[in-house]
């Protein structure tokens, strides 16, 4: 079986802007997740990566305009996909942590109610009792102290930690082969993303999951992640090994990685970002 996961090629998102012209977003991104593998992105707010994401698993807004030359996954050409097909592999071989709970839990339904949605597609011989017990273990693993009450909460009932956590406890229990997560531990606090992460890691050892991590924390990415992806003005501008990013030459790679100085020896001042034009006619994937 090829160790190839999921695949985007040529990616390209436009929005059209009050007189019509359509103003790109992403600008012909392709890459490629293995089996197992954990993809950072990282890139300053507005470059394209939760975009890049969300094509991935179909989710991108309605108003958008896009197109690819290809997207792969498990060997599946999901450009040819029927609609249905594509929203069923949602949220069962393929899931993703959105970057604002708010937006993708319901909010009229309890938290249970929502989470017995997953339970019962991936099995739909089980009990009421069986399901239940399960939704409590999976708010569980992710630390909720009360799961029981929060299985019975309504989303606006939680805080934003709390719904980041649920979001993640409804995906990762679907036991997806690829799982897309867009900052997900940027609401929570140092202990309880650590917590958060291990329970990532658990769902990548059991079902050789490729995970794509999005997020702005550069020493999270390079310590958690096997490759990233640096994404400048929607485009990749550089993909490295994580160990290796430190070593990164693109000068923009480089202005992220100096706006995160050590703690130890903090410089006086902290440098400006440097942008350059003539980076975003670069080619797409150096
Ligand atoms: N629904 C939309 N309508 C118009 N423009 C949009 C829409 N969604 C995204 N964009 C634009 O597309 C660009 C890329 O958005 P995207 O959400 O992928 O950025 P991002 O890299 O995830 O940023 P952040 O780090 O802030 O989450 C942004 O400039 C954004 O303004
Ligand atoms: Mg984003």
């Amino acid at each position: 079986m090829s160790d190839t996961l999921a695949q985007i090629d040529g990616l390209q998102v436009a929005f059209a802007g009050h007189d019509g012209a359509l103003t790109p977003a992403v600008r012909g991104v392709s890459l490629t997740v293995r089996r197992g593998e954990r993809l950072g992105i990282v890139g300053e707010s507005g470059s394209g990566k939760s975009l890049t994401g969300r094509a991935l698993l179909g989710l991108l807004p309605p108003e958008a305009k896009w197109s690819a030359n290809a997207l792969r996954f498990e060997g599946q050409d999901l450009l040819a996909m029927r609609p249905k097909a594509r929203r069923r592999l949602c949220g069962t071989r393929m899931s993703m942590i959105l970057q604002d709970p708010k937006y993708s839990l319901n909010p009229v339904m309890t938290v249970a109610q929502q989470m017995r949605e997953t339970f019962v597609r991936q099995a739909p011989k089980q009990g009421r009792r069986e399901i239940r017990e399960r939704i409590v273990a999976a708010l569980a693993a992710v630390h909720i102290r009360d799961p029981e009450r929060v299985a019975d909460a309504y989303p606006h009932e939680l805080s934003g930690g709390m719904g980041q956590r649920v979001m993640i406890a409804m995906m990762v229990s679907a036991g997806p082969r690829l799982l897309v997560a867009d900052e997900p531990t940027s609401a929570l606090d140092v202990l309880v993303s650590m917590q958060v992460l291990s329970v990532l890691d658990e769902m990548i050892y059991r079902h050789d999951t490729g995970l794509v991590f999005i997020s702005h924390d550069l020493p999270l990415v390079m310590s958690f992640c096997d490759r990233v992806a640096v994404m400048y003005g929607g485009r990749i501008v550089e993909t490295c090994a994580a160990r290796d990013l430190a070593r990164a030459t693109h000068p923009y790679t480089r202005g992220l990685l100096e706006a995160n100085p050590p703690l130890e020896n903090p410089p006086d001042e902290l440098p400006t970002l440097r942008r350059d034009p003539a980076w975003l006619d670069e080619g797409a994937a150096r």
